[in-house]
């Protein structure tokens, strides 16, 4: 048994120039699926796993990130005063009672691994979630990371969530190396970042969940600049695994990439299909759409 995580670390001082123009004044984090920003998403997945602290590693241009978690007296008293009950409801569950919100700058983009470090002096000496917000993560039973709280917490080791995806694709990933899988975990035998297809050691890539010992510090504060010249996880959780078990994690659920445009899109049709309001009216209009454009027959 290992001791259940309470901090949750969101990265979300990335440009988002894949967004452009939408993200000259919009984090990504802040693009909507329906009506909530990808950030939200993401809160929820960590307080249900059991967090209460969360964590937002941001630049001094993401005012918008720490905006959305503040208080909102103004809207909340005339939301009031109309009556409007569920809407307030909605706006004070952004960040639910008992869960704060803390903000670490990161000053200079050096890398997801320079983000998450940037997070040690709130996280201490315990172990702790990553969630990349662009992941996002569909499922109707328990989310990505609860799943993987859960599995660390009888385990003490590390967890990172992985799922397979083409051979031609590993270059956009970390790609790990495992022993034989027993259920849903296999432990870690190498790591290696966004290879070429050629290289790769397997197909099975790392998706933006990672539960970590805080170990992890060290090696972030030891490990020479990676790929790209940034400080990468991947590279200090190569060297956490040579001392301590790191579990690859299989996840229940479909995984969107949001950090693209089809992703973003893929994952809205999703969510549209499966909203309790929306559903049936999302699919007319998906149906109508594909006729009006002479779409008679899908592969
Ligand atoms: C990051 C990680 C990579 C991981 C990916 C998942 O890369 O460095 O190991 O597979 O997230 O989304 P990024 O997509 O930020 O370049």
């Amino acid at each position: 048994m290992s001791p259940r995580i309470r901090k949750a670390v969101f990265p979300v001082a990335g440009l988002g120039t894949r967004f452009l123009p939408a993200t000259k004044t919009v984090p990504k984090e802040m693009l909507p699926i329906i009506d909530r920003p990808l950030i939200q998403y993401a809160v929820d997945e960590a307080i249900e796993a059991g967090c209460d602290t969360l964590v937002f590693v941001t630049n001094r241009y993401k005012h918008a990130v720490a905006d959305y978690f503040d208080k909102a007296y103004e809207l909340e008293q005339k939301l009031e005063r109309a009556g409007k009950q569920e809407q307030l409801e909605l706006v004070r569950n952004v960040l639910p009672k008992g869960v704060r919100a803390v903000f670490v700058t990161q000053a200079e983009a050096l890398g997801l691994g320079h983000a998450v470090l940037c997070a040690k002096p709130v996280i201490g000496d315990e172990p702790f979630a990553v969630i990349l917000p662009d992941d996002l993560i569909w499922n109707h039973g328990d989310g990505a990371l609860k799943q993987m709280a859960d599995a660390a917490e009888a385990t003490g080791a590390s967890m990172i969530a992985v799922q397979d995806v083409p051979r031609e694709a590993t270059g956009s990933y970390g790609i790990v190396a495992t022993e034989s899988f027993d259920k849903r975990q296999g432990r870690i035998s190498a790591i290696v970042e966004k290879p070429r297809s050629e290289d790769a050691p397997s197909t099975l890539a790392v998706v933006g969940r990672y539960v970590l010992n805080p170990r992890i510090f060290h090696w972030l504060e030891t490990t020479a600049p990676g790929a790209g010249g940034e400080i990468q996880l991947t590279d200090a959780i190569a060297a956490l695994l040579k001392e301590e078990a790191v579990n690859a994690f299989r996840f229940q659920g479909t995984r969107f990439d949001c950090g693209t445009h089809l992703g973003l899109i893929e994952a809205t049709i999703r969510y549209a299909l499966d909203h309790e309001k929306l559903s049936d009216a999302a699919q007319r209009l998906m149906q109508d759409a594909l006729k009006e454009l002479g779409v008679t027959e899908l592969e």
